[in-house]
């Protein structure tokens, strides 16, 4: 009987023992991270990219797919003459039968969006492929 007492006595502490010896393990502080490679920017920034799906989501059922075609009602916004604060007052505000998008889009959304109109090639690139259908 006080064999076996000492027996699991011993066991338990060879566990302990082994416990206390994960715990240290685990204790062990992880590698320091690495520092970010970049610095975060102050702001988020709105890339032409997002200001592209803004403008298919928004504008391209009047002013045509990206803004390359005239569509219903809009006029062709690629090549447009005015510059790109005149571009950032129209959506801003509205102009006729354009709707204004103050309370629709942020500022900073407007901002992208004029900049990435100014941003569109005025001219179709060359003349369409043969095979290509309108
Ligand atoms: C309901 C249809 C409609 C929607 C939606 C619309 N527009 Fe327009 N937009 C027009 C019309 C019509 C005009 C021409 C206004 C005029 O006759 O003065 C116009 C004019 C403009 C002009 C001035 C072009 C120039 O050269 O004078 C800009 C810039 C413009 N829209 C940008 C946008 C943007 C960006 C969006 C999406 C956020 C948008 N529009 C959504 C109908 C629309």
């Amino acid at each position: 009987m006080s064999k076996r007492l000492s027996i699991t006595a011993a066991a338990i502490a060879l566990l302990a023992a082994s416990w206390s010896a994960v715990a240290t393990a685990q204790e062990t502080p992880a590698a320091p991270a690495a520092p970010a490679a970049q610095e975060t920017p102050a702001a988020p920034q709105i890339t032409l990219d997002d200001a592209r799906k803004m403008f298919a989501s928004n504008c391209s059922w009047c002013h045509g797919n990206f803004g390359k075609k005239a569509g219903k009602g809009g006029p062709k916004l690629a090549g447009t003459a005015k510059d790109e604060e005149q571009v950032y007052q129209t959506i801003l505000k509205g102009q006729n039968a354009m709707p204004s998008f103050k309370k629709t889009l942020t500022e900073d959304k407007i901002r992208a969006l004029a900049r990435y109109i100014k941003s569109l090639p005025a001219e179709e690139p060359a003349a369409p492929a043969p095979t290509e259908q309108q």
